[in-house]
């Protein structure tokens, strides 16, 4: 473990854009008195802070979530809170590093040697920075959670830890020469690994015929959907506008019903620089945060990065892929049905009336929640048949009013004002453009939407608003009612229906499930009133259910200067225990928790740990902690954890 003390600070890689590029953030006219709820009212079940003017939201189950508080449903002792070089799980359980960056991943790759990366090697190795992971029993079909698959993304590089002699930070990037620029792009992407459980303890399958690398740099991917084929889909090395090679910034992602993954590529802009302000798409790039800028290097060394050789490269990124891993000689398919936007997630659910629905949110400051409605229905007999499915459907942006309402307005050419009279001349040109067509539909815009994701049995929908500090105090509304909003809030989504919930409904409802940050300090936190110090948390990015509904959510952005590392904190969403979270599980310093999945099974948990010592002052040579080696001759290693209970048992209970 390191012991290396610095100040703590982390600058994320994505701060520059934090900003926001979303010009239609006008003031929302409300009245900030009718945001305001009576002291007595909140402080009858849940704790709210009160701060003369706090923003507290007056949803309307209220009342009835005030009567309900009680205890948990959860029985582990709660944790300590910790900021150090390690991880750290609640008493009973082990929490076990299962792969890490560089590990094997197809059978035959290099044994990893830090100080002799290659493009070649890391295309065969586990990819850096990992983010989502689904867990698919094997066989397809089955509930085996004692042998799957782990498809597992891998979202960005921290160029500044992987090189030697490289510098610190976000600087370090842009230093990058050709062939370091290479492995990055063979370092994104996403893994597939075969895992069992022997004897009680989790590895990697080493020789499974499973086992895949995709990656930014060489895995060729087809598209599909009205988009495929569009002229401002084509470049010089494809003219076909449907072969893409690779996928970029893969953040959330969702399991459809026939058993595919959806990844979700988050936020593609960084990687293209050059002279983007002299192409013809020169203001639908502003929109998506496409500058002359470029975060990283690659630009410097390969010709498609650069908008001014290549203008049509970055429409080729922001979509949901969608991969089998079942099939490892299977095409990943970019599905531009759902849209192009900064994805964060991509979750699914099978309707009542067998249509399938996905929801995903845009994660970027005052950016909106999504969801597409399939044309056809989900056929359970037959895994092929729903192959392209999500090529045909209809695509919903959210307009969440202050009366506890959710209208999912269509984004359909020759609706409302989508006309080539507005500059879209096909339904293309709106997925392209997602985002300046739902600006015309007015879509709400959210303190960044993280996670998106329907509770096991349907009847809501949790979206996670991770952040907003942009939001002034004429901006907020009922859904987003805090300004300068550092914690985040989660939000649920009610679809109509009751036990058949209706996930194609244009209408539904929503209410506040609680909203993150101190009650005392933190204006307008509201919690469960019997959660403990260590059970307040904040800026929620990932969560995941277990089989009994209850909820599991992973932050990034907790105050390592305060002592408090990112983690992972559980929560009962009905009941006596509703937003009554607990701490379970700490990352080490400077890393998020991202994923978290269970196995059917609830007995066994994956986590992955994103960007380990990503503080200020970090290097490949000194680096805030090398976890989870602590060798000298090791660099800090972005790593899946597998977490399951002494005895066997139930994982929180
Ligand atoms: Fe990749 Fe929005 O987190
Ligand atoms: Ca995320
Ligand atoms: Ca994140």
């Amino acid at each position: 473990m390191s012991d290396i003390q610095r100040p703590v600070q982390r600058t994320p890689y994505d701060a520059g854009e934090d900003i926001g590029v979303n010009p239609s953030t006008e003031p929302t006219l409300v009245q900030l008195a009718e945001r305001r709820l009576s002291r007595r009212q909140a402080l009858r079940g849940m704790t709210a802070t009160a701060i003369t003017g706090a923003l507290t939201p007056a949803f309307p189950s209220l009342e009835a979530f005030a009567q309900e508080f009680g205890p948990s449903t959860f029985t582990f002792k709660e944790m300590r809170q910790t900021y150090d070089g390690t991880h750290h799980v609640a008493e009973g359980y082990d929490a076990q590093v299962l792969i890490r960056w560089g590990d094997t991943v197809v059978p035959d790759a290099p044994a990893f040697d830090p100080r002799r990366l290659s493009a070649g090697a890391q295309s065969m190795q586990f990819g850096y920075n990992c983010d989502y992971i689904s867990y698919h029993p094997l066989p397809v079909g089955s509930r085996n959670s004692d042998n799957g698959l782990l498809f597992v993304n891998h979202e960005y590089t921290n160029t500044n830890l992987i090189f030697p002699g490289i510098g610190e930070g976000r600087a370090a990037r842009t230093k990058a020469n050709k062939a370091q620029s290479e492995i990055e792009l063979a370092a994104h992407g996403a893994s597939v690994v075969e895992v069992r459980k022997a004897e009680g303890r989790w590895e990697v399958v080493a020789d499974s015929k499973y086992n895949r690398r995709i990656t930014g740099l060489a895995t060729e991917m087809a598209v599909g959907g009205p988009a495929a084929g569009h002229d401002r889909l084509k470049t010089k090395a494809d003219p076909t506008g449907r072969k893409v090679i690779g996928t970029l910034n893969n953040c959330g992602g969702g399991v459809t019903p026939w058993g595919t993954v959806l990844t979700a590529e988050e936020n593609f802009n960084g990687y293209f620089g050059g002279d983007a302000e002299k192409t013809p798409d020169a203001a639908l790039y502003k929109r998506y945060g496409v500058t002359k800028e470029s975060w990283y290097s690659w630009v410097q060394h390969i010709e498609r990065f650069d908008v001014g050789k290549e203008p049509n490269e970055p429409n080729r990124f922001g979509w949901i892929v969608e991969i089998d891993p079942y099939d490892p000689a299977s095409t990943p398919v970019k599905r531009t049905a759902l849209g192009r936007f900064k994805h964060e997630a991509a979750t699914c659910v099978v309707n009542p009336d067998g249509r399938v629905v996905v929801y995903s949110g845009d994660d970027e400051r005052f950016e909106y929640v999504y969801k597409f409605v399939s044309k056809g229905t989900f056929n359970a007999a037959d895994r092929v048949a729903n192959r392209t499915l999500l090529d045909d459907g209809t695509l919903y942006v959210g307009r969440f009013g202050d009366d506890g309402s959710v209208r999912w307005v269509p984004l359909v050419h020759g609706e409302g004002p989508l006309t080539a009279a507005n500059g879209f001349a096909s339904q293309a040109d709106i997925l392209i453009d997602t985002r300046c067509a739902a600006d015309l539909l007015k879509a709400t815009p959210m303190d960044r939407p993280e996670d998106i994701e329907p509770s096991p049995d349907g009847r809501r929908v949790y979206v996670v608003l991770t952040n907003n500090t942009s939001r002034r105090a004429d901006q907020v509304d009922k859904i987003n009612p805090r300004a300068n909003n550092r914690h985040g809030h989660i939000v649920e989504i009610i679809p109509p229906g009751g036990a058949k919930p209706d996930h194609a409904a244009t209408e539904a409802k929503w209410e506040m499930f609680l909203m993150c940050g101190k009650p005392g300090v933190d204006q307008g936190a509201l919690y469960h009133r019997a959660t403990s110090d260590v059970g307040r948390f904040t800026t929620p990015d990932n969560i995941a259910f277990d089989s009994r509904g209850r909820m599991w959510v992973a932050t990034d952005g907790a105050p390592g200067a305060a002592g408090i590392a990112d983690g992972l904190w559980a929560t009962d969403t009905r009941g006596p225990g509703r937003a009554l979270p607990r701490l379970f599980f700490q990352a080490p310093r400077g890393a998020e928790v991202c994923a978290p999945i269970l196995t059917p099974d609830d007995r066994t948990m994956f986590v992955t740990i994103q960007h380990p010592a990503e503080e200020d002052g970090s290097t490949y040579e000194t680096p805030s902690t090398r976890w989870p080696d602590f060798s000298s001759d090791m660099p800090v290693r972005p790593s899946v954890v597998v977490i399951t209970r002494k005895d066997g048992g139930i994982i929180g209970s």
